[in-house]
């Protein structure tokens, strides 16, 4: 067991030899020593439940016994090899996969996350098509590298290229309904969408890259917004490449969230919990036909590494036997109802599509103005000192992001509700 001087001795060093692109707030980094399940508990033995589930990664929870003994077995045989080879893990992983997703998608190419199967599934597009243009969505988020950062929408993410960055991206409205402009949900005709097309023909579009829901605040469009967003498209025969990223893997209580809309992308992207936690894996799917015009001509080092697809196999298994798209849908709407029944001034929407789920604060529900910056951050400090590691997100820094390993119960549900309660009481006393 630890003692306190051996933690803070591990925080100084992190301090001193460990890089981070953000400064963190009170209470952060917080160096773990072991996790299990929904629980982390850090090298001075304090114990969170993790709302966070690594960075949205471990959706079977922390350490799941199948997941690390299929890793364990994969060890002990292969690990890497070039990629102009291959192992029995990635094919089986690929098999699986492909499986699992629509006709449209046949093949699947490995690399290490999530930043370069969106890089991949942007190649792919642009060789296809011989146009240049990517459209992405407001709000959205594809990455770190500079091909997937010139398709977020942020500044904040654009400008960390220290570049001006191409111009070859354009942005499209997203489904953003708590702050729709055009009025109330009954009377929508989606007119968010107008003048789509006169953008998208603007330009030799390729393709539109989006989530089917929006990690970033949980943002899940109705029905005819995709409809009419993907009739558009296809009239122009631009492609559509669909980043299931964050949304695969049965976080939104669905293996892959393209199931809630029935939607059939000619190129789709995963990654985060597609290696069950055990290092990194990015994976881009496209079919036979765009796969035969294009020329990777690279391919990543350490690209589908065997011991992560074994592990991605355990996890599809595990998701699949212990139900795990039925339980996030559970507890999705189990937490909706929870926060909703605090009636908090403070809570203005609730967003969870199975586990993939946001909370936006506002001053007051009639206005929606934005809930200050300060209690913002005096929520998530207080909540962290209390054990529940959670993030804040959203277009304008507002929104409480929930999203816990899909194995979370309800009693681990309510802990936090409970928390969430007081927490917001205290704040805005001022206590
Ligand atoms: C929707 C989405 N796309 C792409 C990425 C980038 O993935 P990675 O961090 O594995 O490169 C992320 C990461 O947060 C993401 O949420």
């Amino acid at each position: 067991m630890s003692t306190l001087s051996d933690s803070d001795a591990i925080l100084a060093k992190d301090t001193k030899y460990v890089m981070r692109p953000w400064p963190h707030p009170p209470g952060e980094p917080v160096i773990v020593a072991k996790a299990s399940g929904c629980t982390i508990t850090d090298v001075a033995g304090k114990e969170y439940l993790d709302f966070t589930a690594g960075y949205f990664v471990n959706n079977a929870g922390h350490c799941h016994p199948r997941v690390v003994e299929a890793a364990t077995k994969q060890l002990h045989q292969v690990l890497q090899v070039s990629g102009k080879h291959g192992t029995v893990a990635v094919v089986k992983l690929a098999e699986r996969l492909v499986n699992l997703l629509p006709g449209s998608v046949n093949k699947a190419f490995f690399s290490t996350g999530g930043s370069e199967a969106n890089e991949f599934a942007m190649k792919i597009a642009r060789q296809a098509q011989k146009k240049t243009d990517i459209a992405y969505l407001d709000n959205a988020y594809h990455g770190l590298t500079l091909g997937a950062l010139e398709a977020c929408s942020s500044e904040k993410y654009r400008e960390t290229a220290g570049v001006p960055l191409p111009n070859h991206t354009f942005a499209l409205p997203n489904a953003y309904c708590y702050r729709c402009k055009f009025g109330p949900a009954a009377t929508c005709k989606v007119e968010c969408l107008d003048g789509v097309e006169a953008k998208l023909d603007a330009r030799p579009t390729a393709a539109i890259l989006a989530e089917p829901i929006q990690s970033v605040g949980g943002i899940a469009p109705p029905q005819k917004w995709w409809d009419r967003l993907d009739r558009i498209r296809k009239s122009r025969g631009i492609l559509l490449i669909l980043d299931e990223i964050q949304t695969g893997l049965g976080r939104t209580g669905k293996m892959f969230a393209l199931e809630h809309y029935g939607l059939e992308p000619e190129i789709i992207s995963a990654g985060k919990g597609l290696s069950g936690g055990v290092g990194s894996l990015g994976c881009t799917f496209a079919s036979d036909a765009l796969v035969a015009k294009f020329f990777g001509g690279t391919t990543p080092t350490s690209g589908g590494n065997a011991v992560s697809a074994a592990a991605g196999y355990a996890l599809i298994d595990t998701i699949v036997d212990e139900k795990l798209c039925e339980n996030a849908a559970a507890m999705g709407r189990y937490f909706t109802e929870a926060v909703a029944a605090l009636e908090d001034p403070w809570v203005g929407d609730i967003r969870f599509t199975g586990l993939l789920g946001g909370v936006e604060l506002v001053k007051d529900r009639s206005s929606k103005e934005v809930l200050g910056k300060a209690q913002i951050s005096g929520i998530r400090d207080r909540l962290h000192e209390e054990g529940f590691l959670i993030t804040i997100s959203g277009t304008y820094s507002n929104v409480l992001r929930l999203q816990p390993p899909l194995t979370i119960t309800s009693g681990q549900i309510d802990q936090l509700v409970t928390a969430l309660r007081n927490t917001l009481i205290a704040v805005r006393k001022g206590v």
